[in-house]
């Protein structure tokens, strides 16, 4: 059911991991009207088996973000879905990685997949939602970035080509704050959480992350604005 006090949400990679549990904690208020874009919609039954539940409103969208062209169609998609109204929460969730690697031996030719995923994807989602986040209360835009980004956080040689997609990500977040700041544009750190990603050996569950990254999202303030913000809702050195 939807009601005129609904914010409305749309994030990426919603199949598992952080993506999918943002998608059920929002659903559990019926202020938030979610949009999870998956890329294999009749594989995600977790998500799917979401729509059943909460007390949100949730549609599955397909979007593969390597797709430039799906990302652009399913603006169309999205705004059919939306009416009149625009969309409060883009968030680039999606993201790729390849192994553990170090900066004198790692894949070249496979980190081209990782950057086009983990920033090219956002940057051009970013330019086509514009007008419909501009539309909306909340005019946020959120991009999943990583502590391993920051040179500020003390972390070593390994996840060098991950890392350096992050760092750029964060510095596409800064030119967008830049560009328009008029509008909420943050990058956010997660935390090491278990996940496919994170592996079983991070430090966070979903449960002691995600949390507080709802409660981050929905209670941003000025200074957060062109920064990166973890899921505490401390801002994170650069
Ligand atoms: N977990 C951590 O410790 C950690 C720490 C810092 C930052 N992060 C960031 O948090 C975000 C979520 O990470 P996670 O740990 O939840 O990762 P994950 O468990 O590996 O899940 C990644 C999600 O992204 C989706 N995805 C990947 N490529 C896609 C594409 N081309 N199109 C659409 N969806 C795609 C996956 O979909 P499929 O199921 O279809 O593959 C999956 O739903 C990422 O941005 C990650 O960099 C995570």
């Amino acid at each position: 059911m939807t009601t005129d006090r609904q914010y409305t949400w749309l994030i990426t990679g919603c199949s598992r991991g952080i993506g999918l549990d943002l998608t059920k904690r929002l659903l559990e208020s019926s202020e938030n009207f979610i949009i999870a874009a998956v890329r294999n919609p009749e594989k995600a039954t977790a998500l799917q088996a979401l729509t059943l539940s909460g007390k949100g409103t949730l549609i599955v969208i397909k979007l593969d973000v390597d797709n430039a062209d799906a990302i652009i169609r399913s603006v169309e998609e999205v705004k059919a879905i939306l009416g009149d109204r625009g969309l409060d929460y883009l968030i680039n969730n999606a993201a790729v990685n390849q192994e553990i690697d170090k900066p004198f031996t790692m894949k070249i030719d496979g980190w081209t997949n990782v950057f086009r995923t983990n920033v090219v994807a956002p940057a051009l989602m970013a330019q086509v939602y514009l007008p419909l986040v501009e539309r909306s209360t909340k005019k946020t835009i959120v991009n999943v970035s990583s502590s391993l980004a920051s040179f500020g956080v003390a972390h070593d040689e390994r996840w060098a080509s991950y890392s350096v997609t992050k760092a750029a990500l964060d510095m596409l977040t800064h030119k967008q704050h830049k560009e328009r700041p008029d509008l909420m544009i943050i990058c956010l750190n997660p935390g090491w959480v278990k996940t496919d990603m994170g592996t079983q050996d991070a430090f966070l569950t979903l449960d002691e992350s995600v949390p507080g990254i709802v409660q981050t999202l929905t209670s941003l303030r000025p200074e957060d604005n062109g920064r990166l913000v973890d899921y505490r809702h401390e801002i994170l050195p650069w």
